[in-house]
């Protein structure tokens, strides 16, 4: 039989490493969570959500996908946001993409990798979308443009559920932002993409794909 000692070992290691800080920590956490935040991001084991925020347990509420994709059909990602803004409330929504995803490479490069075609569609509507933003650039700099713009048009998907849509109808606090993280240096890239209420949706989208789009010329 195959075991994982060396993880079990690391979790046993890092348990202790927390109580030694705060001996009630997991005591507390058993009783509930509430965090302030959403991050949605992609399944990359590089860029891992609390760590590359400096979040405890309890502090995020995670929900990863190959790419970092928001369906509006897509019962998992629908059901995590749901939860996180009509119960947890949270306060703040992460998009974050990552500067060299596979999955992005895939789409631009149409490769035949089986299942994850189908996942990875909405990258190809986004390139059809955005074609002129794409044309007159190295593969590098339109692989990272396509980046930008992947997480651009999933946090207008997230603004366009209903979820958001009624939470800010509520006057409820609750913004969406979009990240870009680089695996190559550890650093998160703010993209000035923030939407705090539906009104915001139409005209942060655009100058978003505006400065994507000055990036190319
Ligand atoms: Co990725």
């Amino acid at each position: 039989m195959k075991r994982l000692t060396t993880l079990l070992e690391n979790n046993r290691a890092w348990a202790e490493q927390i109580r030694k800080h705060d001996k009630d920590f997991f005591t507390k956490l058993s009783n509930q969570q509430n965090p302030k935040y959403l991050w949605i991001g992609c399944s990359d084991s590089r860029v891992p959500a609390n760590e590359i925020v400096g979040l405890m347990p309890g502090e995020i509420f995670v929900h990863r996908n190959v790419s970092n994709l928001v369906y509006l059909n897509d019962l998992n990602c629908l059901a995590v946001i749901q939860y996180a803004v009509e119960v947890l409330k949270v306060t703040d929504i992460i998009v974050c993409g990552h500067y060299g995803c596979a999955g992005v490479t895939a789409a631009f490069k149409k490769m035949k990798l089986g299942l994850i075609d189908q996942w990875i569609y909405g990258i190809g509507d986004t390139i059809e979308r955005h074609e002129e933003i794409l044309s007159h650039q190295t593969e590098v700099e339109t692989l990272r443009r396509l980046v930008e713009l992947n997480v651009v048009e999933q946090v207008r998907n997230v603004c366009q559920t209903n979820f958001l849509q009624d939470a800010w109808a509520g006057n409820q606090s609750v913004s969406v932002h979009g990240w870009v993280y680089s695996v190559g240096d550890g650093l998160l890239r703010d993209l000035d993409v923030v939407v705090s209420h539906a009104a915001e949706l139409h005209q942060v989208y655009r100058r978003a794909l505006e400065r994507v789009h000055k990036k190319t010329v």
